[in-house]
């Protein structure tokens, strides 16, 4: 009796073990799966935006003063071309953003034209920004100029 009890205690706190483990390994594995997913069809422009960009222009894109131009409310993003251009292959030197001058570099960003699609068109229909969407097509064509 004693020891029946103490097996079905045993098996219960196996099927508790069991089932946390198996919560766990639900609980991880969704952001992989969700990237995954997201990354075949289409990327977040946020995410992107976080872990391509907002490193140097700031979470708000309101970049860092005299180091990196901001992205909130940029008179340069006026030119679309122009900005796809940037963040294909980056920049080095003087650049004029809403009347300041910064001198700095922005290394070329290593993305596919989807995502340097989602990304801008995050930048554009967020941070106090009134353009439009971004597509990957306009980004294949800046690229083959
Ligand atoms: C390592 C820091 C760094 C990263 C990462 C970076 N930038 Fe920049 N960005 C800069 C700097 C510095 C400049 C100005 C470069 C110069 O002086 O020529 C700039 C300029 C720009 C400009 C033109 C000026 C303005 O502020 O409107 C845009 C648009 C831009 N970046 C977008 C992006 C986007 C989008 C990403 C992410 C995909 C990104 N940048 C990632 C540092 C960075």
């Amino acid at each position: 009796m004693k020891i029946a009890g103490l097996l079905s205690f045993a098996a219960l706190i196996t099927l508790f073990v069991v089932s946390c483990g198996d919560n766990k390994s639900k609980e991880d594995a969704p952001p992989f799966a969700a990237s995954g997913t997201a990354a075949a069809s289409a990327p977040s422009g946020e995410d992107l935006y976080k872990r391509a960009c907002a490193s140097c222009h700031m979470a708000g894109g309101d970049g860092i003063a005299n180091v990196n131009p901001p992205l909130a409310k940029s008179d340069y993003l006026a030119d679309k071309e122009k900005t796809i251009l940037q963040v294909i292959k980056g920049s080095s030197g003087e650049i004029v953003v809403n009347g300041k001058t910064y001198n700095n570099t922005m290394p070329p960003q290593q993305l596919n034209d989807e995502e340097v699609a989602a990304v801008l068109t995050y930048v554009y229909t967020n941070m106090g920004n009134s353009g439009g969407a971004v597509t990957a097509s306009e980004v294949a064509a800046v690229r083959a100029k």
